[in-house]
């Protein structure tokens, strides 16, 4: 059977060359080094996720006991997030067809055994922008369902340089990524898969 992706949800294969994902990882980087990866906790339970993560831009996305929520600063530094790098807003002009910037860039590193179960991106207040996700590294299963967790899902290998766009009827569809496919590329040295989500957060004036 093929993969019939829900409505509102793209995949957009090989999006970045190979020398445009160096270019990347390197932006990356230079995001890590001034904002480390930290290892956010579940709401409530404070189980530590398998995912780590960091931000770039004015907001940022974070998990602890809590709750979920966007805030300007780094929970662990309490530095400001650095800025979001003029090429991944640059691949937010050319697939979002949404008018204004977004606002945060969440950084997820996955190791050979992490995943992330199924959620959907609810925590913006501007739902009109997609979301949009860049992957670079080791190839992972995605899941992407409906808007309903009950709801019918769809299971897509996503490798280094594939961008999916999660808009319209599918901003808010359920996704997850069930597995990594340990080294399956050689972009990172050490191996893991690179997450990058763009999102608008608040509503534009
Ligand atoms: C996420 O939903 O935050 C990450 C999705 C992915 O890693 O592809
Ligand atoms: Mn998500």
């Amino acid at each position: 059977m093929m993969n019939v992706l829900p409505r509102g949800v793209r995949h957009l294969p090989g999006f970045l060359d190979r020398t445009a994902q160096g270019a990347l990882l390197e932006e990356v980087r230079a995001v890590v080094a001034a904002a480390p990866l930290y290892r956010p906790e579940m709401p409530r339970t404070g189980k530590p996720l398998s995912v780590r993560m960091t931000n770039c831009g004015a907001l940022g996305w974070v998990t602890d006991k809590g709750g979920y929520r966007y805030q300007p600063h780094h929970p662990v530094t309490g530095a400001p997030w650095p800025a979001i790098p003029a090429s991944l807003l640059q691949i937010w002009n050319e697939v979002s067809a949404y008018p204004h910037p977004p606002e945060a860039c969440l950084v997820n590193f996955y190791e050979e055994t992490a995943k992330m179960g199924l959620h959907q991106d609810k925590d913006e207040s501007d739902f009109d922008a997609p979301v949009v996700s860049i992957s670079l590294g080791d190839d992972c299963l995605f899941r992407v369902g409906e808007t309903v967790r009950s709801g019918r899902t769809t299971s897509i290998r996503l490798q280094s340089g594939d961008v999916v766009v999660l808009g319209g009827e599918g901003r808010l569809a359920y996704h997850g990524v069930d597995r990594i496919y340990p080294a399956t590329s050689a972009l990172l040295k050490n191996g893991g898969r690179i997450n990058l989500t763009l999102r608008r957060v608040t509503k534009p004036a």
